[in-house]
């Protein structure tokens, strides 16, 4: 079986341990309406391409710690798209779980993938059970404060953030839990497995940076331009797109340098060089070779989120949150 069905399959079968004939039909729809259909998929096929690479000697462990992070994830997505994140309608081509749904629904079902998640984990029926309590720390650490997805979107309520550290928050810190998780299912030390997530992580949020100024709204199946409409930091905006794109080959060659010596060294390094080249595809190479700060970004900060304008005016009032 091929990495992606493995990965559908363990989703599904998660999916329907969280729902039952007297549950309530729509939380159900909701959470399935957030994982399916999936978009890259590209945290789990990195937990168990590092798992592989590692022996993959606790196959059940493997599926449960993809399974974990993609749907940790999906929650994230479920919550960045309400109104009062990023407002967006879209997702995956279809609408948005609080445009489908509502907010109430959005809120909950994000809330039950996220616990699913630990559930998930923590009954997987192990050969390796002394293997869990290390891998569920990896994984909170995913998205716990203060480093993880949590502290990443909660940089958008402060007035001042660093990019490098935004974005390492809001999606590097996932991907060296799926790498580290990778490892840790299958035996084998986390630690040198971190800095490979860490630096993919980094590329692929400058590349989402990039394709949300370049990219067509179809292609990406979800709005484009919001960076710069809601005052985010962003490598395309911070840097201009050619800055920005010399970044993103500077992370993904880190990526690829990253790669511990193991049998599974080359299907990584080709993992990383695939993505790097669906993320950026070349025929933006022209838009990308000059380096203009894109006109979008001229409106960085003055559109702000009314979250950000009053952290920004408590900050200006010397009011302490
Ligand atoms: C989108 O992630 C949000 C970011 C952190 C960049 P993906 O681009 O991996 O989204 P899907 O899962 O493929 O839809
Ligand atoms: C979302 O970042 C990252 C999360 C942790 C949810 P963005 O807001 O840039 O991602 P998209 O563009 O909505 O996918
Ligand atoms: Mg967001
Ligand atoms: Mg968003």
């Amino acid at each position: 079986m091929g990495h992606i069905a493995r990965i559908e399959k363990a989703l599904l079968a998660a999916l329907a341990s969280s729902s039952a004939p007297d549950g309530p039909p729509r939380l159900a729809a909701a959470c399935r309406h957030a994982v399916f259909p999936g978009g890259a998929r590209i945290r789990p096929q990195l937990c168990l391409a590092v798992a592989m690479a590692c022996g993959d000697s606790d196959p059940v462990l493997t599926d449960a710690a993809a399974v974990a992070i993609e749907l940790l994830h999906c929650a994230s997505l479920v919550h960045d798209d309400l109104p009062c994140f990023d407002n967006a309608d879209l997702r995956r081509g279809q609408p948005t779980v609080h445009r489908a749904f509502d907010e109430r629904l959005a809120v909950l079902s994000g809330d039950a993938l996220i616990v699913l998640a630990f559930q998930w984990v923590a009954a997987a029926p192990a050969a390796h059970p002394s293997r869990l309590a290390g891998l569920i720390g990896t994984i909170a650490r995913g998205v716990a404060a203060p480093h993880g997805i949590v502290a990443g979107q909660s940089w958008e309520c402060e007035p001042k953030v660093r990019l490098s550290d935004y974005q390492r928050a809001k999606t590097g810190v996932l991907f060296a839990a799926a790498t580290a998780a990778g490892a840790q299912s299958a035996g084998a030390d986390p630690l040198p497995w971190l800095a490979l997530g860490d630096r993919l992580g980094e590329a692929y949020q400058i590349a989402d940076d990039i394709r949300d100024v370049v990219a067509d709204p179809q292609m990406l199946g979800k709005p484009v331009g919001q960076d710069a409409a809601l005052g985010r930091p962003s490598a395309a905006c911070e840097l201009g797109l050619s800055g920005a794109f010399e970044q993103f080959e500077r992370f993904v060659a880190q990526a690829s340098a990253a790669v511990p010596d193991c049998a599974g060294a080359k299907a990584l390094r080709q993992l990383v060089k695939q993505e790097s080249e669906r993320l950026v595809p070349r025929a933006w190479s022209r838009d990308l070779s000059r380096n203009r700060v894109p006109e979008v970004c001229r409106a960085k900060n003055s559109l702000a989120t009314p979250a950000r304008a009053k952290a920004q005016q408590s900050a200006a009032n010397g009011v302490a949150h």
